[in-house]
């Protein structure tokens, strides 16, 4: 879908649909006004009917009303005008996406953008709906030997809106745009089953990714990771005839002194659990137990398409995580390459073994802020369901920065405590620290754990267990958190 925006008045757009919203209770916007005049009322009768919902995000495609260029006119509503919200408005532009998924339209303008929203300006209203209908168009057919071919479906769309300064309208529009593509790298990496996607395809992908892009790649082999004495993340690809990788990410858009932001993504291809195996139910999904790195590959290809002005290095340890003769066992211990030895207590619990050694590396980048992304834990499903991401971090002005980038960009994380009485909970009786902790809390504890290792510098954590994909009918990946972490990184970039 190619975006393009323009001021008009929306009675005399010629285009295969013209997209506008109105309000319950037949209260209709100013484009849709402009529509309901020239067409000497055919939209208020068609309302005064009652065909339309009054409930955000229902749609009615209306076809060659008199006195209109466009053979066509979208209503979306809007529900009640003082109520709309941030979501409600998300709801709306989702909904206006998938009818015209379903039209042959061919091409749309779209009026939503002038919707009466509290607290988010123009800029932020297009490009929040730059992004929704770009990532609706998004298909995972790469492994099905037939293709969709169908017609439907709009290629081009014209924002019609008018704002003081154009050009910051047209970048929010490009940043929509980008955060899509971003989301649909991490997602197509996410949905790709675990025999494609494995650690070498990644550093394939991030090979490519750094070729189209300005950003440098470096991919450490196991050699390198056994001379940098990453005892941790090697223990748990000891089961794998997969080579684990370390994938090095280097995105120079700031300033040569600038110290960078660094984002490490768990980068686990297939998680069976190892000698402590998970059970056989729904297995197949462990194949997402890599969206952190996805997540990281997608906010990188996001940055860089939008060539903010930023440092960041991206960090992403990869191995898959399975049951074999040489496999770690319950009951080992291993050093880690900060030096601290851990006993593994249930090889399940992995994705904290590779990532404690990506973030005592981290510290060679002096950064500014680390944030790792993680499908790290069954219980944050449990604690926070399928909505929002757990957030735990050892800085409260950096967990306040996420949370607030999760709110604007519609990707919502909440804080848990990481509170020091908490570490009592991780004990071993052989070595420094265990890879599990005490009965409960288990998102807490595995972010106690990460604890150990980021003492160096401010760091956040995100566990993306329950946000990274959808199971059931609607399986796949969502692309989450790229738009939160994009979010995170405009801000800092000082936009
Ligand atoms: N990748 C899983 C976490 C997970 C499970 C994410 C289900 C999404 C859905 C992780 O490696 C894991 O297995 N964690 C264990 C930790 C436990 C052994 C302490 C868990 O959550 O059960
Ligand atoms: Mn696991
Ligand atoms: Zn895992």
């Amino acid at each position: 879908m190619e975006f393009t925006i323009k001021a008009g008045s929306p009675e005399k757009l010629k285009n295969g649909c013209v997209v506008v919203g109105v309000h319950a209770g037949g209260d209709l916007t100013a484009a849709a006004r402009a529509l309901d005049k020239a067409s000497n009322g055919a939209i208020a009768t068609v309302l005064a009917r009652g065909d339309l919902d009054d409930k955000a995000g229902s749609t009615l495609m209306l076809h060659d009303l008199p006195g209109l260029a466009t053979p066509r006119v979208l209503l979306v509503s809007l529900g009640q005008a003082d109520e709309l919200t941030d979501k409600l408005y998300r709801d709306a532009v989702a909904a206006a996406a998938r009818a015209l998924a379903g039209s042959v339209a061919g091409d749309a303008a779209f009026c939503l953008a002038d919707a009466e929203l509290p607290h988010r300006d123009l800029a932020w209203r297009l490009g929040q709906a730059a992004q929704i209908l770009k990532d609706s168009t998004y298909r995972c057919d790469e492994l099905k030997s037939k293709k969709d071919e169908s017609k439907k479906g709009i290629s081009k769309l014209v924002f019609v809106a008018r704002g003081k300064d154009a050009d910051a309208l047209d970048a929010a529009i490009r940043r929509g745009e980008a955060v899509a593509d971003g989301m649909a790298l991490a997602k197509t990496l996410g949905n790709l089953p675990g025999n494609v996607c494995t650690p070498g395809y990644l550093a394939t992908t991030a090979r490519k990714l750094a070729k189209d892009h300005k950003i440098k790649v470096e991919v450490l082999e196991q050699d390198d990771m056994e001379k940098l004495g990453m005892g941790a993340l090697l223990s748990v690809a000891r089961g794998s005839h997969e080579p684990p990788k370390f994938i090095v990410l280097n995105y120079k858009g700031g300033k040569a002194k600038d110290k960078p932001v660094v984002l490490v993504g768990k980068g686990i291809t297939f998680d069976t659990g190892g000698i402590s195996l998970k059970p056989g139910e729904a297995m197949d999904e462990m194949k997402y137990d890599m969206c952190g790195a996805a997540s990281v590959l997608g906010t990188f290809k996001a940055i860089a398409q939008m060539a903010l002005p930023i440092n960041v290095v991206g960090l992403i340890p990869t191995t898959e995580n399975m049951p074999g003769g040489a496999a770690i066992k319950p009951g080992d211990i291993v050093t880690s390459m900060s030096g601290q030895t851990i006993e593994i207590l249930n090889t399940d619990a992995e994705g904290r073994l590779i990532l404690c050694d990506a973030l005592t590396y981290a510290e060679r980048f002096d950064p500014v802020a680390v944030v790792d992304v993680a499908t790290l834990t069954g219980a944050c499903i449990i604690a926070l369901g399928n909505l929002t991401s757990g957030l735990l971090a050892n800085d409260d002005e950096l967990a306040a920065e996420l949370l607030a980038s999760g709110q604007a960009a519609g990707d919502k994380a909440w804080q848990l405590p990481l509170w020091d009485e908490y570490q009592d909970m991780l004990k071993s009786n052989f070595a420094d620290i265990p890879n599990i902790g005490s009965k409960g809390a288990g998102t807490i504890t595995a972010a106690c754990f990460l604890a150990r290792f980021t003492k160096a510098y401010k760091w956040a954590h995100l566990d993306i267990a329950g946000t990274a994909w959808k199971s059931g009918a609607d399986k796949g990946a969502t692309g989450r958190p790229v738009p939160l972490l994009t979010q995170f990184l405009i801000g800092r970039a000082g936009h």
